[in-house]
């Protein structure tokens, strides 16, 4: 490496650079004192400048300003989402005890379901995916069909953070409603990249993230009707419609909302050129890596309504034989930085819960490699890849698989964290 070249950054799923003007609408506004919910003159400028990003961000969203909850990040509107669209299902309908979620789900989502599985009494119910990540709308159908009076939400999400599939959001939509069965959808990968326009979704709740865009980490939105109801999950000063109580974060709200209309201005012209880098590395590596796998949808792939099946940016291959987390290292040490798409516990490789909902054996889901493209991406960061994997694959192909007695197969997902 000799330091002379930066490294090919190829994790913009776990999160990406802010961009120049985010930054400096950020620290501009660091520098400026005043709590939002203060009535003084500071207090009411501060509060200008979140009302003006909370503008920005819901006309960047398609949503109106009254829908967006800010909160600190994903994670946090996803658990406000789950946990609160639950609980205000079930006051005064101790029946609606399932919750629906697709089986390939963030752990941001899955996780706080499979909590108020085991401490507050709900049932959930993993929604099949196809062999591309795709939801089974038919196991959603007959699940609502079946149960609709005894269903609290469904959530899907808009687009994969490790294969990249872009779900059928309109048709979960249709759906559930069909069934009075409100939807969250976690939007995180989505957001910025594909056409995301709350409004005509149908959507009841949607969960944005601004570092995934260009904007600060520790910001983030869940959008959610005015209709809906919502047990707050932070109680303390009642700010957000009482819903996300804490001091706003004036600075993050106008970075987010900086960073997230910079995006969207720019969306289908930076769409099609990720997905030009995506399909030349991918051709690129299959064809020095002959038995690497290409997982999700296929790269020209569309959906019913003539949009892209996968996330632009997102290329997920696996090598069969390989650790994902040697290839990772290996691919680090030689200048590219890029994830296996999922997480590991305590030094621990663990199989994807993704790659394992798509029927993947767990020895296939083993050698997995997620590199994902945004804005500061080029054909140089490609050239690397293709330069330096083949290699990497032969060494890491030799170092072979860690010993089973090392792994565990995750439980449940309190066994598995961080996957980005
Ligand atoms: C699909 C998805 N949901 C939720 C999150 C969590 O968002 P945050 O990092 O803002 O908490 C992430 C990223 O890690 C993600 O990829």
């Amino acid at each position: 490496m000799g330091g002379v070249t930066p490294p090919a950054y190829l994790d913009h799923a776990a999160t990406t650079p802010m961009s120049p003007a985010a930054v400096a609408a950020y620290t501009e506004q660091l520098a400026i004192a005043g709590n939002p919910s203060s009535l003084h003159t500071a207090g009411r400028a501060a509060r200008r400048v979140v009302e003006e990003a909370r503008e920005s961000i819901a006309a960047s969203l398609g949503a109106r300003p009254s829908e967006v909850v800010l909160t600190a990040g994903g994670t946090e509107a996803d658990n406000l989402a789950i946990k609160g669209l639950f609980w205000a299902r079930r006051t005064g309908h101790p029946e609606r005890t399932r919750v629906l979620v697709s089986a390939v789900e963030h752990h941001a989502v899955l996780d706080p379901a499979f909590w108020l599985a085991e401490h507050a009494g709900a049932e959930i119910v993993l929604l099949p995916v196809d062999a591309t990540g795709r939801l089974d709308l038919d196991a959603l159908g007959a699940e609502l069909a079946a149960h609709a009076e005894e269903t609290a939400l469904v959530s899907v999400m808009w687009a994969n953070n490790e294969i990249g599939t872009v779900q059928p959001v309109a048709d979960v939509v249709r759906l559930a409603h069909a069934h009075g069965v409100p939807v969250h959808c976690d939007a995180v990968q989505a957001a910025g990249i594909l056409p995301v326009d709350f409004g005509a979704s149908g959507l009841d709740a949607m969960t944005v993230t601004a570092h995934k865009l260009g904007g600060p980490v520790g910001v983030g939105a869940l959008v959610v009707g005015r209709t809906v109801d919502l047990v707050p999950v932070l109680h303390g000063g009642g700010q957000e419609r009482g819903v996300r109580s804490g001091t706003l974060d004036a600075a993050g709200a106008r970075a987010f909302a900086v960073a997230l209309a910079e995006v969207v201005a720019a969306r289908d012209v930076e769409a099609a050129r990720l997905a030009a880098l995506r399909d030349e590395l991918v051709t690129g590596v299959l064809a020095r890596v002959p038995d690497a796998t290409l997982r999700g949808p296929a790269l020209d792939a569309r959906t019913d309504d003539g949009g892209v099946a996968r996330l632009p940016g997102n290329a997920h291959l696996t090598f069969d034989g390989c650790e994902g987390d040697s290839l990772l290292y290996l691919l680090d040490s030689a200048g590219v930085e890029a994830s296996t798409g999922s997480a590991c516990q305590a030094g621990v490789p663990q199989p994807s819960h993704v790659l394992l909902a798509l029927g993947l054996t767990e020895h296939e889901a083993r050698g997995a490699l997620r590199f994902s493209f945004g804005a500061t991406s080029t054909s140089a960061d490609v050239a690397r890849v293709l330069d330096v994997l083949p290699g990497v694959v032969e060494r890491a192909r030799a170092a072979g698989l860690a010993s089973p007695a090392r792994r565990s197969v995750p439980t449940g997902p309190a066994a598995v964290g961080g996957a980005a």
